[in-house]
């Protein structure tokens, strides 16, 4: 069957006798193509994007660079291994993230497929560097969901049900979100709390902390805690890995979120935007922390794949070409001064937060904030599709609208999505469902 013959309903209900319930899907459409900052589905239907496949075509659909790199690639050779019989784009990608990647000192860095692989790698690299096994993370944190970053995972459903026993040796403390009643100095006494009840400090190989939390509500980490982190992490001999894999490549107005705290860790896992599409993701940080394993036991078949690699290189030129990291800064206040407007209007808006184009939006009944409502994000979720604009949530209680905007996306279309947000909240308010 022809694709312009494809109907969303058909293919979803093939894909209902074929696919797994556990892979979810956000919307019943089916991609046709996707240009920018905007999907057509099977059907013809047009829809603005604010979910860039979660975070990832930042430099947006199919952008004519990347594409052209990707081409140019794939009649030379599409796989050799790189244990193998290596390539100069897989080497240039590592010397550009080692030259972007914040710190004074030696650094190296290597490529996997996904971002959940990039955890897994930071969490060996750590135990065999430090000679410990503990590791820390955060309630709330995504960190992906192969048995040891899923381990790390700060959600129980829908990600860990039913996959136990967790991998051992995991700690979670609070992450400092004032909204929702944790202060920075919470979360510091909640580390410390670990310390004393839980695991020694010097049996701690690293802490993993994402600069925004993204899964967990879009919730950026005070700068003061993040430099809280590396003072205890030099204090206790502990590796400090910044989870960038949502955070990075623009997203949130830097080339990684970290840098707007000035902290320098000493290890980041990255993926998503850095492949603009194609499938990469990579760990960055100390050459004597990477250099710390024998040849042999890190890698991967498919890992820093030619056809990525191209894609990556080309990315990093479009960011800094097209000053994506700027313009992530004027899409961010863009986004949030409409919010905060609209939430003079609306009282179930009960905060309005983000870090560069990194935009949340969280919505409580009658904007009391013990009430989280998931019925108004997932509403407007719901309804914003029809009108063809594509949104996700995300947050512990489902909650929080999230904007995840290709970052190439015009003042135009931009306002267009706002619009329609504006104009449903208003429609849900009147039906006396907001
Ligand atoms: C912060 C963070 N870490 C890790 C992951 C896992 O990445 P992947 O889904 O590519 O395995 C994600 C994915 O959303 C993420 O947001």
């Amino acid at each position: 069957m022809s694709a312009t013959t494809q109907t969303n309903a058909a293919l979803m209900s093939r894909r209902a006798e074929a696919i797994p319930r556990a892979i979810g899907n956000a919307h019943a459409i089916f991609a046709e193509k996707a240009l920018g900052s905007l999907i057509w589905d099977v059907e013809g239907k047009r829809y603005i994007d604010f979910c860039a496949g979660i975070a990832v075509v930042n430099t947006g659909h199919c952008h004519p660079r990347i594409v052209e790199a990707v081409q140019a690639q794939l009649p030379q050779f599409t796989h050799t291994c790189f244990q193998v019989v290596a390539y100069e784009s897989y080497v240039r990608l590592a010397e550009r993230l080692c030259e972007l990647a914040p710190g004074n000192f030696a650094k190296k860095a290597f490529f996997m497929t996904t971002g959940a692989e990039a955890v897994e790698n930071a969490i060996k690299l750590a135990r065999a560097y430090t000679g410990r096994s503990a590791l820390i993370a955060f309630n709330g944190a995504f960190h992906g969901r192969t048995m040891y970053s899923l381990a790390l995972t700060g959600k129980v459903d829908p990600y860990k049900t039913g996959f136990g026993p967790m991998a051992p040796e995991v700690y979670h403390a609070p992450f400092p979100s004032p909204i929702h009643g944790i202060s920075v100095e919470d979360a510091i006494a909640g580390i410390e709390k670990l310390f004393k009840n839980d695991v020694d400090p010097g049996r701690v190989a690293a802490i993993f902390v994402e600069p925004v939390q993204g899964e967990g509500g879009y919730i950026p980490a005070a700068p003061e805690f993040l430099r809280h982190l590396r003072a205890l992490c030099d204090r206790h001999g502990i590796l400090l890995v910044v989870d960038e894999i949502q955070t990075g490549v623009a997203r949130t107005g830097k080339m990684f979120a970290i840098e707007h705290s000035g902290v320098v860790p000493d290890l980041i896992t990255m993926a998503k935007g850095l492949g603009g599409g194609m499938p990469i993701s990579a760990v960055v940080g100390r050459a004597d922390v990477m250099d710390h394993s024998n040849p042999g036991a890190l890698g991967s078949t498919y890992a820093g794949n030619p056809l990525a690699c191209a894609a990556a290189l080309a990315v990093l030129d479009v960011v800094a070409e097209e000053k994506l990291c700027e313009r992530s800064l004027a899409i961010g206040e863009r986004m949030r001064a409409f919010f905060r407007d609209l939430a003079g209007q609306h009282k179930s808006i009960g905060d309005v937060r983000g870090l560069g184009a990194m935009t949340a939006v969280e919505f409580f009944h009658g904007g009391d904030r013990s009430k989280p409502a998931p019925e108004i994000a997932n509403a407007l979720k719901t309804e914003a599709a029809k009108r063809g604009l594509l949104l996700l949530t995300c947050g512990n209680n489902g909650n929080v609208l999230r904007l995840m905007v290709p970052l190439v996306i015009s003042d135009a279309v931009l306002d267009e999505g706002l619009r329609i947000i504006g104009e449903l909240l208003g429609e849900l308010v009147a039906q006396g469902k907001a």
